[in-house]
């Protein structure tokens, strides 16, 4: 599989899209990348600009909320990498949608998408972006967490997690994410899937440097206990909450191991993408020893008591290699948001 294939990437513009796309590229693939607006420059630019982009990239207008446009994307691909998501409950004015909110909207948007698939007699696997927030270790009657976390987590979509009804988006976002790789690996393989292979990689908190023009969100996160930042570091809590620790991952390892996915011969099911599950404490630690000009801050939630393992080896039982651990990722977490003048 050394380039050749066609692959499609929803959310082509986006963190995880962008970077994704590059290293297809790169790897000499042809890719048809979709964006909600073609219109909007610096998003299409940004792609645009990719070497080998003239030759092998077409862009596609498609929104979640009018799933059908992933259709004609879709066509003559081989590999659909469906990493879109809507985030904020937003049907475009356009949109005939009646999605009652953005767990609906992901939901019918993968179901589309991967009706697309089987339709076009061509795309042999779907590879979805899924969370961690869709895996805690909580236990699902609300008695605390289990010893481990592993892909056969699932967060309990009830009241075991306070932290999830803190904000309205902390509880779209999960229920998204859980309901829509539930959606995606029940239907993956039964008499629907038709022989369409469906992987999900649950993948960590992402963070390193970026294509984009601005610090990502998530890359906001990463850096909320030297920013001061109240809203990122509510998050950070929010994932220590609910995950016990905090899964890291960087951006690079994260599309390597989508590529992973892509090139194996046969794989379908769940995998989770983290090289480091750490505590918030651990985190502050880290940047207080390595980066002794910021003033860190130091709130530690009850991290250390929470001493849960992370027993995911499935993607490395398979061959795949993560290259950055947690120091790395802050380093480039750090470089990114100097670079982009946030530090
Ligand atoms: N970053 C992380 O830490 C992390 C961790 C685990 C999983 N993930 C998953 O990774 C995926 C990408 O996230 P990201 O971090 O790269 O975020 P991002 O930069 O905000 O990208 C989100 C993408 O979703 C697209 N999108 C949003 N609403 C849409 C709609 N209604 N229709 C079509 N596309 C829509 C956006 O497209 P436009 O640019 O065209 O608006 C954008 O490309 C998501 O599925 C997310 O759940 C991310």
């Amino acid at each position: 599989m050394n380039g050749g294939c066609k692959v499609c990437v929803t959310g082509g513009s986006g963190y995880i899209g962008s970077w994704l796309i590059k290293k297809l590229l790169a790897k000499g693939h042809t890719v048809h990348a979709t964006l909600r607006d073609l219109k909007n420059e610096s998003k299409v630019e940004l792609l645009k600009k990719l070497p080998q982009s003239e030759d092998k990239l077409v862009l596609f207008e498609a929104d979640i909320y009018n799933p059908k446009d992933f259709h004609p994307a879709i066509q003559g691909c081989q590999f659909v990498f469906h990493v879109a998501t809507p985030l904020i409950h937003q049907p475009s004015a356009s949109s005939s949608s009646q999605y009652e909110d953005t767990v609906e909207a992901s939901i019918e948007g993968y179901r589309s998408i991967a009706l697309s698939c089987l339709r076009s007699g061509t795309v042999k696997r779907l590879i979805y972006t899924a969370s961690v927030v869709a895996a805690s270790p909580l236990k699902q009657d609300g008695s605390g967490f289990k010893d481990q976390i592993d892909e056969t987590c699932w967060t309990p979509l009830n009241h075991s997690c306070e932290y999830l009804y803190l904000e309205p988006f902390y509880k779209d976002y999960t229920y998204s994410k859980t309901l829509t790789e539930k959606h995606a690996l029940s239907h993956g393989n039964d008499e629907n899937g038709g022989g369409l292979e469906v992987v999900t990689l649950a993948c960590g908190l992402v963070g390193g440097d970026t294509l984009q023009s601005f610090t990502p969100s998530s890359g906001a996160v990463f850096i909320a206990q030297i920013m001061q930042n109240e809203k990122a570091y509510t998050s950070l809590k929010f994932l220590q909450e609910l995950l016990g620790k905090i899964p890291l991952v960087h951006i690079d390892d994260v599309c390597e191991a989508h590529i992973f996915c892509m090139e194996s011969t046969s794989i379908s099911g769940r995998f989770l993408c983290a090289s480091s599950y750490i505590s918030l404490q651990e985190m502050a630690n880290l940047y207080a020893l390595h980066y002794p000009e910021f003033n860190v801050k130091q709130e530690y939630e009850d991290g250390l008591k929470k001493d849960i393992k992370w027993a995911s080896t499935k993607l490395c039982d398979r061959g795949f290699v993560y290259r950055y651990d947690a120091k790395m990722i802050l380093d480039d977490c750090i470089k990114c948001a100097r670079r982009m003048g946030d530090l």
